[in-house]
């Protein structure tokens, strides 16, 4: 799977010469003397992409998502984190304030009580709670409210480095006039997105995390070709495909990984790795969806920034088949 284990240790071990971009970058102040530290190593490491959890009670919901966790932390290299992509809870977009609320209690204690990792919580359509009944509009945890305070996240978006790579969780999910939702990144989060990949060092690789996909050949499908041609929604695929595949390229962003679908692509354009990677919960708990098994992706991250990707069926077989 990926890198072995000896090439990982090798490139991220404590006390190596700093390899790749980021002995090029900080080796000019540091001499040729670098030692790899936590704060500046590159590479070397592994984390994981778990997407579309759909945690809830009911066809074995919780114990599937144990099982997945159980499998990421029994991985013979260890990631050094997870990291989500949208739906971990299934389903808050239409819910009860005292459903959406167990909803999100239940994958907080999920991960508490099953998980010793770090989990960087991303949004997707279903963890926005009751856009799609605005008669609860007046509830103070209305929207993205509920996540923002049950993932204890200042914004739905966000940015951090690990070990020389940018990581962006971004919040895909907008409002559509009709109580739906569009996959759309705009205003004052992609103004601050564009700043931060400005003021990233272009060498730095970035990695993208997303719920609605950036870009996708999975929309390619029987339900989107009418009239001798193919029509996207934008509930599928972000609606600013044109203008973030062509940042995404400019920024040295090795790598956009998305949920949303419940399928597996995998592709290359333009330099970055489009990713849509399969989801924990499958069929949403009922089987497969299309033979894509319930999964998560692992991703090694070489000593020179360079990524490989596996998706790892965790074993779960459906209790109600649909
Ligand atoms: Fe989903």
């Amino acid at each position: 799977m990926g890198f072995s284990r000896r090439e990982l240790l090798a490139a991220g071990g404590a006390g190596l010469l700093l390899p790749g971009w980021a002995g090029r970058l900080w080796g000019q102040a540091q001499a040729s003397t670098s030692i790899v530290t936590p704060e500046n190593a590159v590479g070397g490491f592994r984390f994981v992409h778990m997407t579309d959890w759909h945690i809830q009670p009911e066809k074995g919901g919780v114990e599937g998502v144990v099982k997945a966790l159980h499998r990421v932390q029994e991985l013979e290299i260890k990631p050094d984190f997870i990291l989500t992509g949208g739906d971990l809870v299934f389903d808050s977009f239409k819910a009860s304030r005292d459903r959406s609320l167990q909803l999100f209690d239940l994958f907080n204690k999920t991960i508490k009580d099953e998980c010793t990792l770090k989990v960087y919580p991303c949004i997707g359509n279903h963890d926005v709670y009751a856009w799609g009944d605005p008669t609860q509009a007046h509830d103070p945890l209305f929207g993205k409210m509920m996540a923002k305070e049950k993932f204890e996240l200042e914004k739905t978006y966000y940015a951090f480095n690990h070990k020389g790579i940018r990581f962006y969780v971004l919040d895909s999910i907008e409002p559509r006039d009709d109580n739906k939702y569009r996959g759309k990144i705009h205003g004052e989060q992609l103004e601050w997105f564009k700043a931060d990949l400005e003021a990233k060092p272009l060498m730095q690789p970035a990695v993208v995390v997303t719920h609605i996909p950036i870009f996708t050949v999975t929309v390619f499908n029987e339900s989107t070709y009418k009239n001798s041609s193919f029509e996207m929604q934008n509930g599928a695929i972000c609606e600013d495909t044109i203008m973030l595949t062509s940042l995404l390229e400019k920024h040295n962003v090795k790598l956009a990984l998305s949920g949303h679908i419940h399928l597996r692509d995998n592709i290359q354009m333009r330099g970055v790795q489009y990713i849509n990677g399969g989801a924990v919960c499958g069929s949403w708990w009922k089987g497969p969806h299309h033979g894509v098994q319930e999964g998560f992706g692992v991703v090694d991250v070489a000593a020179d920034g360079t990524m490989k990707y596996e998706y790892v069926d965790y074993g779960w077989e459906a209790v109600e088949e649909g």
